[in-house]
């Protein structure tokens, strides 16, 4: 798939001033990565269902929203009426995978899975045709700024893979270390959303970040022409 999209994660930027940090962002996407950690599933804690939907208020952008926390179908409609435009859930996080996507859709919203990077893509074998998103984590959960894990790429490709034998159409996003050097490795092995935390929010001009991450894609796969927000 050529085309793509970079999705600055907002757990990055200043968290006193979410809607400006977002709004420094431009026009260079038109999506959103909203990272909430509730201090159980992963060791921090970010914000809650108020910043979604002060940022769906006063921001054009889409909002995909990561849940990394436990008790997920207690929070999918929250986070729907707060705003979000795709819940991504961990297939770690509930016992009833098939049920709590299905929450979320019923919502009319895009329903999305997460794999840590220890979790097998066999674990989605039964629920692939009932997700929209599968996010490959690229670091463990929990933190900004951590290392890309180089075994992600492989199983992108095999996510890949499963795709197209399976005929269907679920959006592949990666998240974590996602940089200039990385994002052409995850693209070409298949992923359409990339996550971009600090690779945006941490240079002065965010614009510029994201171009840069867009032309080393565009630069390694030897075409302009393609895109993307
Ligand atoms: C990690 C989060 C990521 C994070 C990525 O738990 O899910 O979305 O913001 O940050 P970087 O791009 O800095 O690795
Ligand atoms: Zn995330």
């Amino acid at each position: 798939m050529s085309n793509f999209k970079i999705l600055p994660s907002i757990l990055a930027a200043d968290h006193g001033l979410f809607v400006e940090e977002a709004k420094s962002v431009g026009k260079e996407t038109d999506m959103l990565h909203i990272d909430v950690m509730d201090g159980h599933f992963v060791p921090n804690i970010t914000f809650g269902p108020k910043v979604v939907s002060s940022l769906k208020k006063n921001t054009a952008y889409a909002l995909d929203v990561h849940l990394m926390i436990e008790q997920v179908d207690s929070y999918t409609p929250v986070f729907a009426e707060a705003g979000a435009d795709i819940i991504t859930i961990h297939q770690e996080a509930t016992v009833h995978l098939h049920r709590s996507l299905n929450l979320i859709r019923s919502f009319g919203i895009k329903s999305g899975v997460a794999l840590n990077p220890a979790t097998s893509l066999n674990t989605l074998e039964w629920v692939i045709d009932e997700v929209d998103l599968v996010c490959i984590m690229s670091v463990n959960p929990g933190f900004g700024g951590q290392k890309f894990i180089e075994s992600s790429i492989d199983k992108i490709r095999a996510l890949d893979a499963i795709r197209r034998d399976r005929h269907l159409s679920f959006i592949i996003e990666v998240d974590g270390g996602v940089d200039v050097k990385t994002a052409p490795l995850v693209h070409q092995a298949g992923a359409d959303y990339l996550v971009a935390g600090s690779a945006v929010f941490g240079q002065p001009d965010r614009s510029e970040a994201i171009r840069n991450i867009r032309q080393s894609i565009e630069k390694s796969s030897g075409r302009s022409d393609t895109i993307f927000v």
